[in-house]
């Protein structure tokens, strides 16, 4: 059986600033840039999703992409739409919300609810048209 990698695309708006509450607002915005603006600021993301598997002979399908757009929505999209990375996410709580950790959380969410058999394989978080980040689920390299 032929293996297949699968990709679905969600959309998010959401605000957020980069800071460490140890350091000054001049040092923050060394660091962070624009991103640390002391009164929050929004990017328009764009996540990709992407599952491996082997296709259906069935259905033609490695996995219904409707069930990875529910699951995206539900475990991401409806958490973080119009809200607060900083302060109104659970699971973002007490996180750097960069591009990165938010790749690497956003991973997580999904990765729960992967169906026997499909391999989640990336995840791609597009913050601006010029920055974004991915996670291919390693660790430690
Ligand atoms: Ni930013």
């Amino acid at each position: 059986m032929p293996t297949v990698r699968v990709t679905r695309r969600a959309h998010f708006c959401s605000a957020h600033r980069l800071y460490r509450q140890d350091w000054s607002d001049e040092q923050n915005r060394e660091v962070f840039g624009d991103c640390s603006n002391p009164n929050w600021h929004g990017h328009n993301y764009i996540l990709d999703v992407t599952v491996e598997g082997p296709v259906d002979p069935g259905t033609g399908f490695v996995m219904d992409l409707k069930a990875l757009k529910y699951a995206m929505k539900e475990r991401v999209v409806d958490e973080v739409d119009h809200r607060n990375l900083n302060l109104e996410v659970s699971w973002l709580e007490g996180m750097m919300p960069s591009t990165e950790n938010v790749a690497v959380a956003i991973w997580n969410r999904i990765a729960e609810v992967m169906p026997d058999g499909v391999r989640l394989h990336r995840v791609f978080l597009q913050e601006t048209a010029n920055n974004s980040a991915e996670y291919l689920g390693r660790d430690g390299e």
